[in-house]
């Protein structure tokens, strides 16, 4: 493998991640420090805890990343950093420590938008692992995080056309706001998947929200009808409403994570396939932390088969936040020439693409 060696940054949510990523492929280090158990304690993110936290912990991480890595400052070509879209508090802790890095090793410094980082973590080898082809163009890209669903085409590199998004909540936060109602804690979606794979019986069914023949999602009336749901379970088993914090049985918590997990699941790998036909697709690239999801990646695979179109699904590591999905986008920018000022500056709702 050749091509720049890239350290990148990634600290726009409430993961502090450093890599050093070699041709925008090759991983050579990839250091994450999560703050799940920092937020589970408040049942999600309070923003300025997050980039308190970033700021505690970026220059350990960086620490960590070296010693990982078999590489040294002079082999570093370009620093990436992800400059948005995100918290602005949280992503301003990676920007300067990015920028006083370029400034004292005198390197490049490039931009880099997350959602682009995740759609790129389908290019990442890890360390060890055999070579195998980038994804072919053109290609459909599912992002399912906790802040942004989307489909994209690609038809070349750091090309994206939308083709449609969620109009309401993004999938993880529905995955955490149900969580939180089944009484699972922080972050919801991994919890649901433990609860929804002990489901026995498998009856209850969640709605979907089809939109038409759209590429749109929408999760918020799964969450009111979740709510109804929930409500309904608890009366059937006589919990007080009085006592918020008396649980349902295990069984029925798995069953209604079964049933609102299928559901989730149904829409997005139905209108990824669709996307996919529609536009030709050679791959499917699916990326972002709901990736991670044991019964999405089942779903997407098995159907993707059935079509024969090869499917790209990073390892769960890759699809949750992380700094080696910034370091591949960010070197294809880097390639094309793209150089961010030292006044860059964090932009929390920068776009991907538009239609
Ligand atoms: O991409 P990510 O790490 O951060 C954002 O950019 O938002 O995604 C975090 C989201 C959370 O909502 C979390 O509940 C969800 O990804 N998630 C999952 C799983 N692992 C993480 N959702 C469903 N199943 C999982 N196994
Ligand atoms: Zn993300």
């Amino acid at each position: 493998m050749s091509g720049p060696l890239v350290l990148s940054i990634e600290s726009s949510c409430d993961e502090t991640g450093i890599a050093l990523v070699e041709g925008g492929r090759r991983i050579h280090a990839n250091v994450v420090a999560s703050q799940a158990a920092l937020h589970a304690a408040t049942g999600g993110i309070v923003p300025e805890v997050a980039a308190r936290a970033h700021l505690r912990w970026i220059v350990p991480v960086l620490d960590a990343a070296w010693a990982d890595a078999g590489v040294a400052w002079r082999d570093v070509d370009a620093i990436a950093v992800t400059h948005g879209p995100g918290l602005a508090g949280s992503l301003l802790v990676g920007i300067n420590f990015a920028k006083a890095l370029a400034h004292v090793h005198g390197r490049p410094l490039v931009g880099v938008n997350h959602l682009e980082g995740h759609v790129y973590a389908g290019w990442l080898l890890d360390p060890g692992e055999a070579d195998r082809p980038a994804p072919e163009f053109p290609l459909v890209a599912l992002v399912v995080s906790g802040g942004h669903t989307f489909l994209v085409e690609m038809r070349d590199e750091l090309t994206y056309r939308l083709l449609g998004q969620t109009v309401d909540d993004a999938a993880g936060e529905a995955f955490d706001k149900v969580g939180r109602l089944l009484g699972l804690g922080y972050p919801g979606g991994p919890a649901i998947q433990r609860a929804a794979e002990g489901a026995t019986r498998r009856h209850v069914v969640f709605p979907r929200a089809w939109l038409g023949d759209s590429y749109d999602f929408s999760f918020s009336g799964l969450k009111t009808a979740a709510r109804r749901i929930v409500a309904a379970a608890r009366a059937d088993e006589g919990l007080p409403i009085a006592d918020p914090d008396a649980r349902l049985s295990a069984a029925t918590t798995a069953e209604l994570a079964h049933g609102f997990q299928e559901a989730v699941v149904d829409v997005l790998a139905t209108k990824t396939l669709r996307a996919a036909r529609a536009v030709g697709a050679r791959t499917i690239v699916v990326g972002g932390g709901v990736a991670a999801n044991r019964a999405l990646r089942a779903r997407i695979e098995g159907e993707a088969e059935a079509a024969r179109i090869p499917v790209v699904v990073p390892r769960p590591g890759l699809c949750t936040d992380n700094g080696a999905m910034i370091g591949a986008a960010g070197a294809r920018r880097f390639e094309a020439g793209e150089r961010a000022g030292l006044d860059l500056d964090a932009r929390p709702s920068l776009p991907l693409a538009a239609r």
